[in-house]
């Protein structure tokens, strides 16, 4: 029985100070019997300071993006081993941010190059992460002009394909898969529950041929992409869905909580 995991990931937002609040915020409201993971994903420099807030408390602490190599002259990254050195329990890689595959393009469109993540260095990110015991939050998910051509499936695979690419099946449990359509991210335009559903049965099919069944009917596939308190309860109770991964939604802590209330 897999259990549920809900993860907010602040993007670029929130001081420390703010940081702070809104994390103790969602876990008053969590309480202390808690049935399902909740993580938050703060910007780098809040992560010390919201790790403290929630310690000794269900509430995980995730990054948002990591370097693979453990050190050395890469100006501005931030290794594996730094966030192993915070006790930080998850990160999230290949998101369609840092892969460059901006569902609405608020960045001038010459830097997007600069975010261009692969399905190589994804690899090695989760590589980097497995190593210091970090659980990677992979993210997936086609853009509008590959669904509209009939591509996510192929898209979806392909991604996994590289991102699982020599992981040991046995590593394969210590992963956490979302499944976020690009196209459905900061835009309100949610994946239908049915579609959602669908497209996580099929990640997991392609586990088991990765990995073992066993690995895939324990895996848990997170759905991400506009999710909200009024459509998390329909989204989190389809068969293949296992939580969430929250965006916007997760800033605000009556919202979030909401949503995490859903997914117990
Ligand atoms: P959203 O973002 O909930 O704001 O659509 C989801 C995500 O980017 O993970």
């Amino acid at each position: 029985m897999r259990s549920k995991l809900v993860a907010g990931n602040w993007k670029m937002h929130l001081s420390a100070t703010e940081g702070v609040a809104l994390a103790n915020a969602v876990v008053s409201a969590l309480g202390e019997s808690a049935d399902l993971d909740v993580v938050v994903c703060p910007p780098y420099l809040a992560i010390p300071a919201v790790k403290e807030s929630v310690r000794n408390t269900p509430v995980k602490v995730g990054a948002q993006d990591v370097f693979w190599m453990e050190q050395g002259a890469f100006t501005g990254k931030v290794s594996a081993k730094m966030l192993s050195n915070l006790c930080i329990d998850y990160c999230i890689v290949g998101h369609s941010e840092t892969r460059g595959r901006f569902g609405k393009l608020e960045v001038p469109a010459s830097t997007v190059s600069h975010f261009a993540e692969t399905d190589e260095t994804v690899n090695l990110k989760i590589k980097a992460l497995l190593y210091h015991a970090i659980t990677p939050i992979l993210c997936v998910g086609e853009t509008q002009e590959e669904r509209d051509a009939g591509k996510t499936v192929s898209v979806i695979q392909t991604q996994l394909e590289g991102a699982l690419a020599g992981i040991d099946p046995a590593e394969m449990y210590g992963i956490v898969i979302a499944y976020e359509p690009v196209w459905a991210i900061g835009t309100g335009l949610t994946c239908a529950s049915d579609e959602a559903d669908r497209v996580c049965g099929l990640i997991r099919t392609r586990i088991a041929e990765a990995g073992s069944q066993d690995v895939a009917d324990n895996i848990r596939i997170l759905y991400g992409g506009s999710v909200k308190p009024d459509n998390a309860r329909d989204l989190f109770s389809r068969p293949e869905i296992d939580g969430g991964l929250v965006g916007g939604a997760s800033l605000e802590a009556n919202g979030f909580s909401a949503i995490v209330a859903a997914a117990k």
